[in-house]
């Protein structure tokens, strides 16, 4: 899912089920959207698992 961080979509999925229903909070708990690209490899991605997911 992020690749920079190698951070799997399980991990983001599990995440959002936690309760991290935004971008921001699912950086904050997984690290995910910080590495090198500074998320414009992972955000959408992150965003359409939000939408699904929470
Ligand atoms: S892929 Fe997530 S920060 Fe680059």
């Amino acid at each position: 899912m992020c690749l920079c961080k190698g951070i799997p979509e399980d991990t983001i999925i599990e995440a959002i089920k936690n309760g991290a229903d935004t971008v921001e909070k699912v950086k904050e708990t997984t690290g995910a959207t910080t590495g090198y690209c500074h998320g414009s490899r992972c955000k959408g991605k992150i965003e359409e698992l939000i939408a699904k997911y929470k």
